[in-house]
């Protein structure tokens, strides 16, 4: 079984290559490097032993999709990661996000429509819920207006392809990603650290080995135990093996033909605070940080549940936020001292 997996060397593409192998999957990767590098190539290559089929293609690009789907014409399913996916990068240029992550679907889905039956897995996002009314998330809550381009993107892909799977022999997945951290047990590929990082474990790590001068927390007034916002941290492996198993479903026609949507979470909250505490226990060292203003955009609360993914997809996270951060702040020691 060949799948293509769009974004496949970024941080959940990845380790999502690496677990479709680990099954016996024959994996092509489509990646523009605009996010990525080859280097994670050979650290796939370095756990599983395969040189994965590489393209260094442009999904926005239609003619070049068309012309990858003509040299590809065995593929059975596609696990779409390519987008982008910076909240603030999306409020300054809306239309890049437009282009990037809703013309490039369009594309992938006016190929696999013309295939007699294809599996489609879409990388979504708890930001479809904004800040929910209920927590745990069940998968029924309702999607609120998007809190930024980044989310509406979100949110119209996952309106093309319920539109495209009802008239089509597109058969889909969407998967509700809650937060993604740590990196693989081996070491060998993680979260790439582009830029000053957005997102909060990357930032906490790089403290810790000494590229910034502390962690500003956004928030300690939020109507949550701690005052810290809460978030539900789901180690990046889990999160892999979550999209074989959806894969795996879709393959065996288990979905009923229609659009199944998961929330992929540990479903337990854990506050700003929580995570530092958890850090500073499985590293054995202080993090230095301090309390400012909320950010922009910011939710109060935004935890799984996780019956659904359990229940119906028969998948459970397997690890603790502990175990995520101990792999996160692996991962940052071994790429310093490369
Ligand atoms: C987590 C918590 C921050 C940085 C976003 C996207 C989501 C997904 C994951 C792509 C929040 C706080 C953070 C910092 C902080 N993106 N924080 N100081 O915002 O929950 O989710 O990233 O797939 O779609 O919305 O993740 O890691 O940015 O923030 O205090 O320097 O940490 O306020 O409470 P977020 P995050």
């Amino acid at each position: 079984m060949k799948i293509l997996v769009t974004g496949g060397l970024g941080f959940i593409g990845s380790h999502t290559v690496v677990e479709l192998q680990n099954q016996g999957f024959e994996v092509v990767v489509i990646d523009n490097l605009s996010n990525s590098s080859l280097k994670v190539l050979d650290g796939i290559k370095a756990i599983t032993g395969i040189d994965t089929v590489f393209e260094n293609l442009d999904l926005r690009e239609k003619e070049k999709v068309q012309d990858f789907f003509k040299r590809h014409n065995d593929i059975s399913g596609v696990i779409h990661f390519a987008a982008s996916k910076a909240v603030g990068e999306s409020v300054e240029n809306p239309l890049l996000y437009y282009e990037n992550n809703i013309n490039t679907l369009v594309y992938l889905l006016q190929e696999l429509q013309q295939k007699q039956e294809a599996s489609f897995i879409f990388s979504s996002s708890c930001t479809v819920y904004g800040q929910a009314e209920k927590m745990p998330i069940t998968e029924d809550a309702s999607v609120q207006p998007a809190m930024s381009p980044y989310g509406n993107t979100k949110q119209i892909g996952e309106e093309i392809i319920t539109d495209t799977a009802k008239v089509t022999n597109i058969n889909a997945i969407l998967l509700r990603y809650f937060n993604p951290i740590g990196a693989h047990p081996s070491t060998e590929i993680g979260e790439l650290p582009l830029g000053v990082p957005q997102n909060l474990v990357p930032f906490i790590t790089q403290t810790a080995f000494g590229l910034r001068k502390e962690l500003s927390v956004y928030g300690d007034d939020y109507p949550t135990p701690d005052g810290t916002a809460v978030r539900d941290y789901i180690h990046v492996v889990d999160l892999a093996k979550a999209h074989v198993i959806a894969l795996q479903r879709l393959l065996n026609k288990k979905n009923l033909n229609k659009v199944e949507i998961f929330n992929l979470g540990t479903g337990t909250g854990s506050s700003v605070l929580e995570v530092i505490q958890s850090f500073e226990k499985v590293s054995g060292q202080k993090l230095a940080y301090k309390i400012v203003g909320r950010r922009e955009g910011d939710v109060i609360s935004a935890y799984a549940n996780t019956d659904t993914a359990n229940n119906v997809l028969g998948w459970k996270a397997a690890s603790t936020l502990d175990e995520a951060m101990a792999s996160a702040w692996k991962w940052e020691q071994k790429i310093r001292k490369q």
